[in-house]
């Protein structure tokens, strides 16, 4: 059964078809609107969520399907001691497909070895955030035009932030990308993200912690929130949340068609003053993450048919 747990999952050209597919939808949404008749979704949210979850229910309800929910561990048989395993299993037994968010790094692929149904990853502790990815080069596609010959900027907690480690992935396999990778010390891209996927496929790279110098460079600016649900000591969180704040006034010498990107929520390292610069994205990114699912729940609602 084919499911969906990190981006490497899909290939490149699965992932040009499910924007292909993504934009159909935008452009034509009658045409998908019982695309999902009958089918059911199970959203499976062991940690909390505002975007991923109420979007895979949009999308599974813009398809025409159902939605189960589960929306915290407190309120499911896992407050009990019920594995992830049996929960899949279970699961399977109700629904068509479980998108599934789990604070522990590799709970999703538990899930997908012992569901009968697809399994997408919606999240697994600091580990993957695929379909944010999908939200995120959707997004680039439709900003940029390209995904080639871009230089992209990642901005804050480098280290904990899965949707950084995901994004990084998928757009080095594209040409001409280089990377600016900004953060304090502490929070640089983990050693197998620039091992395995920066200097393997030999991407131009750099690192600074100057996000002001930086700037200029760029056509993709994606920001990130430090994540204190992921750090050890809050003496560590609270010395290295305020690291990046981005206001209007840091934007001065950025490039017009700058793309400023957070895959949200944030605390406060975009200043709400630079919402209205019509180069931030932030908020399209939230809006593009509920179509690139319709396309991924299609996809694998249709292969799990064959
Ligand atoms: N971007 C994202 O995963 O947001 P939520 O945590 O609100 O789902």
């Amino acid at each position: 059964m084919r499911s969906v747990i990190d981006i490497r999952d899909l290939s490149t050209e699965e992932i040009d078809s499910l924007i292909s597919v993504a934009l159909d939808i935008i452009d034509n949404p009658d045409k998908y609107a019982e695309a999902c008749k009958r089918k059911k979704l199970a959203t499976l949210f062991f940690e909390p969520s505002t975007r991923t979850r109420l979007s895979f229910e949009a999308a599974m309800y813009e398809l025409g399907g159902n939605v189960l929910s589960v929306t915290g561990a407190g309120t499911s048989s896992a407050a009990k001691g019920e594995s992830v395993a049996d929960t899949a299993k279970t699961v399977s037994c109700y629904a068509d497909i479980i998108a599934m968010r789990h604070p522990k790094e590799g709970a999703a692929l538990v899930a997908a070895n012992n569901a009968s149904i697809p399994v997408i990853n919606a999240g697994d502790g600091g580990h993957n955030h695929p379909t944010q990815t999908l939200a995120d080069l959707l997004t680039i596609h439709r900003e940029k035009g390209r995904f080639s010959d871009l230089t992209v900027g990642f901005c804050g907690d480098l280290k904990f932030g899965r949707t950084v480690h995901s994004l990084i992935n998928a757009i080095t396999r594209y040409p001409g990308i280089k990377l600016v990778l900004i953060s304090p010390e502490e929070l640089k891209v983990p050693g197998y993200v620039k091992n395995d996927v920066i200097i393997r496929n030999n991407i131009p790279y750099e690192e600074t912690n100057d996000l002001l110098s930086a700037i200029p460079k760029l056509d993709v600016l994606y920001m990130t929130r430090v994540q204190r649900e992921r750090f050890f000591n809050e003496e560590d969180y609270l010395r290295l949340k305020d690291s990046y704040i981005l206001e209007p006034s840091k934007l001065t010498n950025a490039k017009k068609d700058l793309c400023i990107m957070h895959p949200l929520p944030r605390v406060n390292e975009i200043s709400v003053s630079v919402d209205d610069d019509p180069r931030a994205c932030y908020f399209k990114q939230v809006l593009n993450g509920k179509y690139m699912r319709m396309a991924l729940i299609l996809k694998l609602l249709e292969e799990a048919e064959k």
